[in-house]
């Protein structure tokens, strides 16, 4: 798929899940999917819970759907969040790492205006597998 569709594509998938978003507390509803090494989109939105903190951001619901059925590699991710650009917390820019350190990470307001960055704009030095390998 050429690079553009495909980003524009991931885009329309995150603002698909977006709506999906369980926020009853936040009423932050955010979408994120992916293209995993396996060829497969992933899509995923957040979801609240009443005691707050088993709250999943909706990029960790994309990736862990994406590991869980076997895929191991992130290459691409949109995240579409509130009514504006939304920027991935620390935590999920974490778990990018651990599945995606090469991947495009694009935050879109919509499939026009949208931003592309590499997880090292967003998390630079960061801690991952090889550092525990001493690599
Ligand atoms: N949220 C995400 O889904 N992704 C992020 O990267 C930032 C925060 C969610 C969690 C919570 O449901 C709501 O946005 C407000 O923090």
């Amino acid at each position: 798929m050429n690079r553009e569709i495909e980003t524009k594509e991931l885009i329309e998938r995150a603002m698909a899940a977006q709506k999906r978003a369980y926020v009853p507390y936040s009423h932050y509803p955010v979408g994120a999917a992916l293209i995993a090494d396996d060829g497969e989109i992933y899509e995923g939105c957040n979801i609240e819970n009443a005691a707050f903190s088993p709250t999943i951001c909706a990029e960790r619901v994309a990736i862990f759907k994406a590991v869980s059925e076997g895929a191991k590699c992130i290459k691409k991710i949109a995240i579409v969040a509130g009514e504006d650009m939304g920027y991935p917390c620390g935590v999920c820019r974490q778990v990018i790492r651990e599945f995606g350190k090469d991947a495009e990470i694009i935050v879109a307001r919509n499939t026009e205006e949208y931003a592309v960055y590499r997880l090292d704009d967003l998390l630079p030095h960061s801690f991952g597998p090889e550092s525990l390998k001493g690599e």
